[in-house]
């Protein structure tokens, strides 16, 4: 397991208890989760059956969201003690412990991905081999959203981590927010929508792009 990714298990693992404080008590600018569920679902209008994957589920309200609405749902999670968190909020999911940079699911599987707070968490040629695992895990038409927060200039290396009691130090990429939308298009999705969230009271600014996996028709054309 690659360096950044042991701090990160280390990093999520101490930060468990407070997710679920958060996750129960949300912020007066934070995003709901039905907000950011349906942002994703309300691309599919089929919605029988429906395969979904979270990577980085955290405290698992997201993945009770899409488990709510008739999804079958699966989690793939670093931190074992936010998996504890996720088994109990989403019973009906499966959850896997690991990393997902080591994990493999069959091609054209799911017909959405959900990326919450984690793709800068990445350094750069991990995030592009990441996306293009997604890429591949998504069916054709499927739908990913991923999101980040948007800063003056990109770059990346290791910082304490802000807005959290202790030292924690942990990798993070600081995206540009036009870097990010290109990074997006160059990993194969068109853009479909972009959402933004002003988390006044953490001074976040968060960028969110629902991303499309379009079908290509025997005539090459999209
Ligand atoms: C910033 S938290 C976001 C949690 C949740 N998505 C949310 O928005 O509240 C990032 C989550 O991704 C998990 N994570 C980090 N690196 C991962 C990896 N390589 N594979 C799977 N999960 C990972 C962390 O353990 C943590 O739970």
């Amino acid at each position: 397991m690659k360096e950044f990714i042991q701090s990160n298990r280390i990093v999520y693992d101490a930060l468990a208890r407070e997710y679920a404080f958060r996750r129960d008590n949300s912020g007066p600018y934070s995003e709901d989760t039905e907000y950011l569920g349906y942002s994703l679902l309300k691309h599919i209008s089929d919605r029988n059956h429906l395969q979904v994957m979270e990577i980085g589920p955290g405290a698992g309200q997201i993945l009770k969201y899409f488990e709510d609405n008739g999804c079958r749902t699966i989690g793939v999670e670093l931190s074992q003690e936010m998996c504890q968190l996720c088994r109990i909020q989403s019973p009906n999911s499966i959850i896997i412990n690991g990393d997902i940079c080591e994990i493999n699911f069959c091609i054209e599987q799911f017909d959405l991905i959900y990326m919450g707070a984690i793709i800068h968490l990445f350094p750069l040629q991990d995030a592009i081999t990441l996306m293009k695992k997604v890429w591949s895990w998504l069916k054709y038409g499927g739908y990913i959203f991923v999101n980040t927060t948007c800063h003056a200039e990109s770059y990346e290396g290791y910082s304490r981590k802000q807005d959290y009691p202790g030292e924690v130090y942990r990798f993070r990429r600081y995206w540009r927010e036009d870097d990010f939308e290109r990074f997006i298009s160059d990993s194969g999705f068109s853009v479909k929508e972009k959402l933004y969230t002003d988390e006044k009271d953490r001074m976040k600014k968060w960028v969110a792009l629902i991303g499309k996996k379009e079908i290509i028709h025997n005539n090459g054309k999209i």
